[in-house]
C-alpha cells in the first residue's frame, strides 16, 4: 500500500499565530501557473483573489494580467452560443481540458484532480497531539506535509518490482505506489526573482503553501478571530470568578 511515512515541515501559516508567507505565495502561484496548470484547474479560485492582502497580495493590475493568459467558456448574451474569451478577474482558474473524459484520456485514464480544495483533501492523519490541534482549527495542516512529500517522492522502482506502463513510482503516493502524474518538477524550471533557490524542493514547498492557500484562503483571519474568542473566554471568566466572589462574600 502507499501513503509512505511523511514528515512534517515548518509552514509559516502552522500553528495559533501562523500567517501566509506572501513572497512564497507568489512564487507558488508562478510554479502553479508554468509547471501544473498545464493539467490541473483550481475551479473555486477566482482570479480576483490573487490581490487578497491575506493572500498573494498582487495589485489588481497584475491579477488581471494574470487572468487574460487563460482562455474561459461563456455564452453569448446575443445568440446564446457558447465562445471563448480571455478570462478577467471575476473568473476562476479553468480546466485545460474541454471535459473529464478528455482530462482522463490524455493522463493514462486518471484525470488530474482540481486543486481547489487539494491540500485539505490529502490532509493526513497526524495521531497524538496532531489531532487535537487539528480539532481545534478545524482542518488539518498535513495537507502541504503531503504535497511537500510527494513532489519529491519519485524514485526508482525497487529490485524486482515491474514497471507499470504509463505510471510513475511514487512511494508517497497515497493511493498505491503507481501515480499516473509524471515528475513535474526539475531543478530550474521555474525562474525566481527573488533569489529564492530554483530547486524541486523548494518548488515543492513554495506550491505546497500556495495550495494550502487556495483550499484554506481565510485561515489568517479564521487564526486572529479564534485567538480573540480565547482572550475574551479568559477575560469572562475571571470577572465571572470575581463577581462570584463578592456575591457570596457575605455566606457563611
Ligand atoms: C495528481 C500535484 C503537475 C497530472 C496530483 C495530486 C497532486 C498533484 C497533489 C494528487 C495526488 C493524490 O491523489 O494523492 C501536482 C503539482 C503539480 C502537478 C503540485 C505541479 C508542480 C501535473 C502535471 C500533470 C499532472 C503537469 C500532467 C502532465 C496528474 C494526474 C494525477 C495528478 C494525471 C492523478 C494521478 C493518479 O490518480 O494516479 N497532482 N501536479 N500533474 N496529477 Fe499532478
Amino acid at each position: 500500500e502507499g501513503g509512505h511515512h511523511v514528515e512534517k515541515q515548518d509552514w509559516s501559516f502552522a500553528g495559533v499565530f501562523g500567517q501566509f508567507d506572501q513572497a512564497q505565495l507568489q512564487r507558488g502561484l508562478k510554479v502553479y501557473r508554468e509547471a501544473c496548470a498545464g493539467c490541473h484547474s483550481m475551479h473555486l479560485v477566482p482570479f480576483r483573489t490573487l490581490a487578497d492582502p491575506h493572500g498573494p497580495n498582487l495589485s489588481e493590475g497584475a491579477a488581471e494580467q494574470i487572468a487574460s493568459e487563460y482562455t474561459v467558456e461563456d455564452i453569448s448574451n446575443e445568440d446564446g452560443q457558447p465562445f471563448e474569451r480571455p478570462a478577467t478577474l471575476t473568473d476562476h482558474f479553468p480546466s485545460p481540458f474541454p471535459n473529464a473524459a478528455a482530462a482522463a484520456a490524455a493522463n493514462g485514464g486518471a484525470a488530474p484532480p482540481d486543486f481547489s480544495l487539494i491540500a485539505k483533501a490529502r490532509a493526513v492523519h497526524r495521531g497524538f497531539p496532531g489531532f487535537i490541534t487539528d480539532a481545534f482549527a478545524g482542518y488539518s495542516e498535513s495537507g502541504p506535509d503531503y504535497i511537500f512529500a510527494l513532489l519529491q517522492g519519485y524514485t526508482d522502482p525497487p529490485e524486482g518490482v515491474e514497471e507499470v506502463p504509463g505510471k510513475y513510482y511514487n512511494p508517497i503516493f497515497v493511493n498505491g505506489q503507481w501515480i499516473a502524474m509524471p515528475p513535474p518538477l526539475e531543478d530550474g524550471r521555474v525562474e525566481y526573482t527573488d533569489g529564492s533557490p530554483e530547486t524541486v524542493e523548494q518548488y515543492s514547498a513554495d506550491i505546497a503553501a500556495f495550495l494550502m492557500w487556495a483550499a484554506e484562503p481565510h485561515l489568517e483571519e479564521r487564526k486572529q478571530i479564534g485567538f480573540r474568542v480565547m482572550v475574551f473566554l479568559l477575560v469572562f471568566a475571571v470577572l465571572l470568578y470575581a463577581t462570584k466572589k463578592k456575591l457570596w462574600r457575605n455566606v457563611e
